[in-house]
């Protein structure tokens, strides 16, 4: 390896970093305040209007807005993402004995409600460039009970409708999608959340269109909503507009189970929703220029998308790192000499699912041997998971790096971004062999 200028080195090698290493070098790259007066101002004011319960006018105001936005005829506002879930399996009529089929790479929080309702988490594997669901594998997993499949737009980037749709026409199981990281993003000129038979939203405090804590269930089927309203909007009458009269007996008080959203939150998200087209149009510039930077640079490549996606929300910016390229560079490696560049790089921070030890080993969640995690010896046939069972993610996600996403970029933010990968890219063999030296 010939001399190199030393000025050039990357931190990790004892040159001087890209970025300043302060706490503040990312906010001194992206000013960016998610909570601003106007947040701050509404919740001031439904306060003093006591609009504290129930669907109030900003409740129902805000609803309608994501209606129009989504295209969906219905859309309910709830507690949380969770409950968003827990509300569309409800209104899909999934119960004991069902199967919903998600991939391993999710955040627990989609599934969880499954097993909530008696029904069995399924995992399958993503595909290993776009880190979607793999239609394919999740096809090979259905049985007589599959009832849904949790299609999850990670990340911000957006599934293959088009197969998970012709999947479902096929077998008759319906989709549920995930926008909790994709908010605004769309797939052929169509809103994510409208295309499958439900859509469910997390509005928690890191979202991009935030209420603190909030969701939102959406759907054009008139049955999934009902239920939906059935099992979280106990005595909530104003704005719900039930169409038929299918459980109108039942009702103000449904099931008498309550998902019901904090107005405040509505309120702050009401605001957040304004801005969501600005922040993504922003967050996705800054996020094309980092990923063109990248084509010049081996063993680092953008994620893929599918044709026809227009991914949003951009809840996290992970790129694939392949060691090998890098001059046998391991990804922690990799991201420790990012971060000493300043650039705040991490890896995959979401366990795959069929690793931990609630769905590897089962659980009797109900106690005495009820429930769908049962495995023989706590009386039911729960197979569970092992290492090795989804070869895919279990490669990919642990070659993730995650990249800041900035939401107003100073100028030259990515330029700086690239710079720091380039740099530490170029002197990947120096530092594998720093490695290895300390490891003899
Ligand atoms: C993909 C996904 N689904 C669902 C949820 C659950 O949302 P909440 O935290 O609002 O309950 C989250 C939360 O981060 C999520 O990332």
């Amino acid at each position: 390896m010939g001399k190199t200028n030393h000025e050039n080195l990357p931190a990790a090698l004892g040159g001087a970093p890209v970025f300043v290493q302060t706490a503040e070098s990312q906010g001194k790259l992206d000013p960016w305040r998610q909570m601003t007066e106007a947040e701050a101002q509404i919740a001031y004011d439904m306060t003093l209007r006591n609009e504290l319960s129930g669907g109030t006018p900003v409740v129902r105001e805000f609803e309608q807005m994501w209606r129009e936005k989504h295209a969906t005829r219905f859309a309910v506002s709830v507690i949380n993402g969770t409950s968003a879930i827990h509300s569309a399996m409800f209104g899909l009529g999934i119960g004991p004995g069902d199967e919903v089929i998600t991939p391993t790479y999710n955040w627990i929080c989609s599934i969880a409600p499954a097993p909530m309702l008696m029904a069995r988490p399924v995992f399958c594997d993503i595909h290993p460039q776009t880190l979607m669901i793999d239609p394919e594998d999740a096809r090979r997993r259905i049985t007589e009970r599959t009832r849904a499949i949790v299609a999850v737009h990670l990340w911000g980037n957006v599934c293959d409708m088009d197969a998970l749709m012709k999947l479902s026409e096929e077998t008759g199981v319906a989709i549920i999608e995930d926008c909790s990281h994709a908010h605004g993003a769309m797939y052929k000129g169509r809103p994510c959340g409208s295309i499958g038979h439900v859509g469910a939203w997390s509005l928690q405090g890191s979202k991009p269109t935030s209420a603190g804590e909030g969701g939102m269930v959406g759907t054009n089927d008139v049955d999934i909503f009902e239920r939906a309203c059935l099992i979280g909007q106990v005595n909530r009458v104003a704005g719900l507009d039930l169409v038929t009269d299918k459980y109108k007996h039942l009702q103000p008080l449904g099931l008498g189970v309550k998902f019901r959203a904090h107005p405040l939150g509505i309120g702050i998200a009401s605001v957040q929703m304004k801005k969501l087209d600005e922040l993504n149009a922003r967050r996705r510039n800054h996020i094309q220029t980092v990923e063109a930077g990248l084509a010049g640079i081996r063993g680092v490549q953008p994620v893929a998308k599918y044709e026809g996606a227009e991914p949003a929300g951009f809840y996290g910016f992970p790129i694939h790192h392949d060691p090998e390229e890098m001059g046998g560079l391991s990804t922690d490696r990799f991201i420790d000499a990012l971060n000493k560049e300043g650039l705040r790089a991490r890896g995959n921070g979401y366990p795959l699912l069929h690793t931990l030890p609630l769905f590897a080993d089962g659980f009797d969640i109900f106690t005495r041997g009820r429930g769908p995690l049962c495995t023989p010896e706590m009386g039911g046939d729960y197979q569970g998971y092992q290492p090795g069972d989804f070869p895919i993610a279990e490669k990919v996600c642990s070659r993730l790096v995650f990249l800041p996403v900035f939401s107003a970029p100073v100028e030259n933010a990515a330029e700086q971004v690239i710079a720091a990968i380039r740099k530490v890219a170029e002197h990947a063999e120096e530092l594998a062999e720093q490695v290895a030296q300390a490891a003899d």
